[in-house]
Parts: C-alpha cells; structure tokens; sequence
C-alpha cells in the first residue's frame, strides 16, 4: 500500500484542544494509516527571506511530521491577505468583505511554490498525496511543473461558489485551472460539484468524459463530492469519559430549572452568530414563556484576530449579547451566556448533552462537524434537537434537522420554539435516523472513499 501524505497549512498540535473541521478530521486517520503530515509549523519568523522557510521534521509516533516556517511577510500575504482576505470570504459568498491585492496574490503563489520544493526533497515515487483545502489550490500545479508524477488528490473543505460569484476573483482561471494538475478533486457537497461543473464548462469549455471526469487545459480531473464526516464513535466514548460527564453534571446542576441552546463555533463571520442572537432575542419576544427558561450558551473560539473582517464581528457580537441580556436577563436568570474562548474537546460531548438544542446556523459551511457532533453526543432515549441552516453542507445529509434560513430570523426563532416543543417521540425519531446517516458517512467512510477513488484514478497529462 502506498505512503500516504498530507498536506495542509494547518497541522493538529496533539497537546491543544482542536478547533477546525480539517485539524479534528485528519489528525486521528493519519494516526491510524502512519504517513507524513507536511504543512505549516505555525511560526512567522520576522526578518525571514520571502519564498525560504526552515523544515523541521519529527517523529509523532507513527506520523512523520513535517514543519514549515514562514517569514512574516509571505505569511502576512499568504495566509491574512490571499487565504483569509479573498479566498475565504469570496468562497463563503461574502463579496463583500474580500480584498484584492495583487501583492497578496504574489504571496500566496511564493508559499505555493516553497511548499512544492520542500515537499518535493521528502516524496518517495509511489507516495499518495492528499492536499486539504483553500490555502494550497495550487499546489499540485507547482509540483507537477517541478515533475512530480504522484497520483494528488485535493479536497475542498469550504464550500464553492457559483461561477458569476466565482468569477470575481481577479485571478480566477488561473485558480480553476490548478485544479486541473490534480487527479481528483474532491468537494463537500453535491452543490459545490455542480458549481464547479458549471464553472469549468462556461469559463474553460471543459467537457465531461465518462462519469464524473472533466477534460480542460489538456488534462482531465475527476471530481466527486465526498461529505466530511465525524468519528462517531470515538465521539460517543468520549462522552462516556470521566471530564465529558463531570461536565455535563455540572452543567445539568448549575442550570437545573432551564432548558439549555447550544452554540458552539469559531467565531467567524461564515457562522452567522449575530442573526443567531437576534433570533434568540425574538424567541423571547415572541415567546415569552421561555423567558427565565431558556438559557443560550454560546462558546465561540478566538479565530483569524489579525483579518479586520474578524474583529467587527467580536465586537458586534459582543455588543448584541450584552444588549439582549440588559433588556431581558434580571437577578435570577441570565439569557446568554457567552464565552470567546475554545472548550476542552474531553468536555464537548457532555456540554452537547446537557443540552436540549444546539442552534447550527451558518450563514454559509462547507459542512459543519458541530452539527454532527451534538447528534453523536446526545442520549438516544432523551435527545436533542438540532435547528440546522440549510446553508451549512451538512444540510444536504441531515434532512431530518429542523432546517432553517439564517437570515430569516422571525422563521428562525419559530424553528427554535417547534425544538423547545417537540414531542419525545418526535425527538427520537429524527435523533435516530440521522445518528443512523452520521455513522454511516462517518469520518472513516470519508478518508476510504476518498483515497480508495485516488488510488483508482489516473490524470491523462
Ligand atoms: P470550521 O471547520 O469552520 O471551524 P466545523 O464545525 O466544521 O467548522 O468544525 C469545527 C470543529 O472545531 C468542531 O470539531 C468543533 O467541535 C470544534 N470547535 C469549534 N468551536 C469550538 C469551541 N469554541 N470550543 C471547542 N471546540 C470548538
Ligand atoms: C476551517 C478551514 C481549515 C482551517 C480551520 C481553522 O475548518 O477549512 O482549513 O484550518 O477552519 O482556521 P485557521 O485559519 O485557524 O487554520
């Protein structure tokens, strides 16, 4: 079986608690599989040379773990400018808050590029290579150029955007086109496919041949979507542990007279969490008898502080929360507890089953494992309820969720009420058909499949 490497800009820190879709997903297979994990070491050296960086390679038991620094610059371009400031806001639908600066663009090709060489000195002939995410869209396109011949895989773990949304980026065919030196290109949803199909056939008069191929720029890619799922079961035993139950003991006491809501994310402005407080807010308004019951807690881990974009949503966030809690909350009962920081992962499970809702309501997710952690986490005769965004990837697989618009506040906080109300039987009927879907497509369900299409497919050069 061939060695498998992974790629990404972030490694997994196995001695801090995880927040991220990708970190949590891959650090655990790649334990199980052994390999290298080759990516950025987290440490901007600031009088560094633009495009050079110093490779630190270790042992993590059976995981190689190659590390990269980067000078301040190329991480400032890279990383806050192109990564964060265009690619993360544009492909999040949010126009808006991108910010086109060709010296970005400039940056981002240069680390592209220095991943490419450092990696290219570790790779053995019949390595597997598996590239995660929008930071290193061009990465294969770079170690082709440098004549690597591996079979790469890459997988998108942001949604993608329709074409016309797409096409704003300065850059765009020359970032479309990289994914062409891949020889699969995996995305969350079937959604994000059929905009990447769309957008090849319009813009790079790409032609589909054979099932799922697309032949463009004299190559041919396969791309299929693959949803991201959680280890379930690892979860679960997790949530049996002696911190997940002292946790949720603790919670169930401090709060024994409220019905609790969860709100557990990065505090990214993609999560939607100042729609989420203000339809909270008219829950209470139009709902008046959850006020002195319902109780919010919403945890939010500092993400991305040194982007503008971040640092306005904390203070909005901020602010609705204190307001919603000097109009409502009194000596008794407090309506929001908010908390900017990130949870032990030990503790999660029980905090999820402390709860009676956990409210998921991006305005846009590639996924979103938090949905599928509080199923996982939840007790099958007792459960909660999930009001998930139909705008999160984890939508298309969790129909039986109460899905809800985001923007729609009004029709938000009625999902929120239909939650707080519904029936035991109710309640476990939706729990158990989509428990029955996360462990069906769990974590490992979507590494096999995945790398199993890889080993299967070839790019014709
Ligand atoms: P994203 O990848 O955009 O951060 P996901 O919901 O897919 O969103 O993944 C987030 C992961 O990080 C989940 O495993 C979740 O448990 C964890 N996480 C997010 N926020 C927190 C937090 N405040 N405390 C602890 N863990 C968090
Ligand atoms: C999302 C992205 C990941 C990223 C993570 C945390 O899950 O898809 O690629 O690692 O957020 O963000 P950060 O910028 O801290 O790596």
């Amino acid at each position: 079986m061939s060695r498998l490497v992974v790629v990404s800009n972030r490694l997994a820190d196995p001695r801090k608690p995880a927040a991220g879709g990708l970190a949590v997903a891959l650090g655990e297979t790649l334990k199980r599989t052994g390999g290298v994990w080759f990516g950025w070491s987290g440490k901007v050296v600031e009088d560094g040379t633009p495009g050079e960086g110093a490779l630190h390679v270790s042992q993590a038991g059976s995981v190689t773990l190659a590390e990269l620094d980067l000078c301040a610059e190329d991480h400032d371009a890279y990383y806050r400018g192109y990564a964060n400031g265009v690619l993360w806001p544009v492909f999040h639908y949010r126009l808006d808050l991108a910010h086109f600066e060709s010296g970005h663009l400039g940056g981002y090709r240069r680390v592209n590029q220095l991943f490419a060489r450092k990696l290219m000195a570790l790779l053995k002939p019949d390595d597997l290579i598996w590239i995660h995410d929008y930071h290193l869209i061009p990465l294969a396109a770079e170690l082709r150029a440098m004549g690597c011949g591996n079979r790469i895989g890459f997988f998108l773990h942001i949604p993608l955007p329709p074409q016309q949304i797409l096409a704003a980026i300065p850059s765009h065919e020359w970032l479309m086109r990289a994914l062409f030196a891949y020889d699969l290109v995996g995305f969350q949803t079937e959604a994000d496919l059929l905009h990447f199909s769309h957008y090849v056939k319009a813009e790079a008069t790409a032609e589909t041949v054979g099932v799922s191929q697309f032949r463009a720029f004299n190559s041919t890619v396969q791309a299929k979507a693959f949803p991201i799922g959680i280890d379930v079961e690892d979860f679960q035993r997790l949530g049996c542990a002696r911190e997940a139950r002292e946790t949720f003991e603790t919670t169930r006491k401090e709060y024994s007279r409220r019905r609790l809501l969860i709100g557990v994310d990065r505090l990214d402005y993609s999560k939607g969490l100042p729609h989420r407080i203000r339809a909270f807010r008219e829950l209470l308004q139009q709902y008046p008898e959850n006020r002195h019951s319902a109780t919010l807690l919403q945890v939010a881990s500092p993400s991305r502080e040194d982007v503008d974009a971040y640092a306005d949503i904390q203070r909005e966030l901020e602010s609705l929360c204190g307001s919603i809690n000097g109009d409502y909350g009194d000596f008794e009962w407090m309506p929001i507890r908010y908390m900017h920081r990130t949870v032990a992962r030990k503790r999660l499970p029980g905090l999820y089953r402390a709860c009676a809702v956990a409210l998921v309501t991006p305005l846009r997710d590639g996924m979103n494992l938090v949905a599928k952690e509080f199923v996982a986490a939840q007790d099958e005769e007792d459960p909660g309820v999930l009001v998930l965004s139909r705008f999160a990837g984890a939508a298309e697989q969790m129909k039986e969720a109460l899905l809800v618009n985001p923007y729609d506040t009004h029709g938000t906080a009625q999902a929120i009420q239909h939650a707080l109300q519904m029936p035991l039987e109710e309640r476990k009927e939706r729990h158990a058909a989509l428990l029955a879907r996360i462990r069906e497509f769990d974590v490992h369900w979507w590494c096999r499949s995945f790398l199993q299409t890889l080993e299967q497919s070839r790019s014709e050069a």
